[in-house]
């Protein structure tokens, strides 16, 4: 841990997290949404300091944004070993936005497959894009949390023809590794399906192993398309600019030849924090993994004492811990931590609707609070 990565206090979360701060009570200790309760990066407040005090508050430049789509290359050569054409980095407001465009405007017809426990906003992705939505259920008792191919055999032998992959996983916590990618981009390819590939996470894999992007998976480039971001490794969810990416030129025309109002406009502000974090924010990046690795650690063995019936699988990615804590006996978890513990988690069945018994607790805070978050919890359970 080299110090660029600073906690904030309460009085600073409070200011700086509206939305994980700011939704719950006062005397609520937040472990919910997925943001962290650190400071954002030097050179992404002083980049926004500038465009800020130059007036820069209109509308991005439109187009592939040949700066971005640099930005993001080289980033994205560096941080994974992967070529991007910078032409193909398409600008969009955020993440959900994106996959939803790449729903729209490139995924064939038919059922959506996703893999549930999923990002909850995205359970509804398939309705929204007019898709029956098929959920490719990780089974609660696994030790390991994979991809069940037999699972996304059936639904493509049924009829879906899409998969939104979340990799690194939210929230499984897992970084598919290349041949567990290989092994569905075989069955894709079977049966002609098409991949979007959720990678908001990638930035946050852990303990120095692989993102794989997935189209960097041989043969994928021709049926997947990745939605990226800086937002959420970087802590600027809030300035809405995610990146929709091929490596297909025929994908690419489609996506820019879709009507300008299919496409939410990203903003400026956005932009100048995704360039400053692809451009100057690796070592504070190379700081925050260490310092979430130990976070995460700290975590399980808090749990490890203070609700050592809770089970943790390893988790190789993201702030997000999938805890399943129904040996204590609780339908919902995170309602008992809130009402008795004045702890905000997630609540496991709004990420696999009908699962009791389990919850995401957001380790993105400092020793300090996670320590009470846990305690709180443990006695609120208890
Ligand atoms: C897997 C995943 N996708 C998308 C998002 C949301 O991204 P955005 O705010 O850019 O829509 C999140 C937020 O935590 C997430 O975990």
């Amino acid at each position: 841990m080299t110090g660029l990565v600073r906690d904030l206090t309460d009085a600073e979360a409070r200011e700086a997290l509206v939305c994980k701060w700011g939704e719950v009570a006062p005397d609520v200790l937040p472990a919910w949404v997925a943001e962290m309760d650190v400071a954002v990066a030097e050179p992404i407040t002083e980049a926004l300091q500038r465009a800020v005090a130059a007036g820069r508050t209109g509308y991005p430049r439109f187009g592939a944004g040949r700066e971005l789509g640099t930005a993001y290359a080289e980033w994205a050569g560096r941080q994974f070993g992967h070529e991007v054409d910078p032409d193909q980095v398409v600008a969009t407001v955020d993440v959900t936005a994106g996959a939803r465009l790449a729903l729209d405007v490139l995924a064939p017809a038919g059922p959506l497959v996703f893999p549930v426990p999923g990002y909850t906003p995205q359970l509804d992705l398939a309705s929204i894009c007019g898709r029956e939505r098929v959920d490719l259920v990780l089974d609660p008792d696994a030790e390991r949390a994979e991809l069940d191919l037999d699972q996304l055999e059936h639904h493509f032998r049924a009829g879906a023809r899409t998969l939104l992959l979340t990799q690194p996983h939210n929230p499984w916590g897992r970084a598919f590794t290349r041949d567990e990618l290989e092994a569905v981009r075989d069955l894709v390819l079977r049966y002609d399906a098409f991949v979007v590939s959720d990678e908001i996470h990638a930035p946050l894999v852990l303990d120095g192993r692989e993102h794989v992007p997935y189209l960097s998976v041989e043969g994928a480039a021709s049926h997947a398309v990745a939605v990226v971001a800086a937002s959420k490794a970087f802590n600027v969810a809030g300035l809405k600019c995610a990146q929709v990416v091929t490596a297909d030129r025929a994908l690419h025309e489609r996506l820019m030849a879709a009507p300008f109002a299919r496409n939410d406009s990203w903003s400026v502000l956005g932009v100048e924090a995704s360039l400053a974090a692809y451009t100057h924010g690796d070592a504070w990046l190379d700081d925050l993994r260490s310092v979430l690795a130990a976070r995460r650690d700290l975590l399980v063995s808090l749990l490890a004492e203070h609700l050592p019936l809770a089970r943790v699988r390893p988790i190789e990615a993201t702030y997000l811990a999938w805890v399943d804590l129904r040996a204590y006996g609780h339908a919902d978890p995170a309602a008992v931590a809130l009402e008795r513990g004045r702890v905000a988690l997630n609540a496991g069945h709004d990420y696999h609707p009908g699962l009791e018994g389990h919850a995401r607790i957001n380790f993105a805070t400092s020793e300090a609070r996670l320590g009470e978050i846990v305690r709180r919890v443990a006695r609120a359970l208890g």
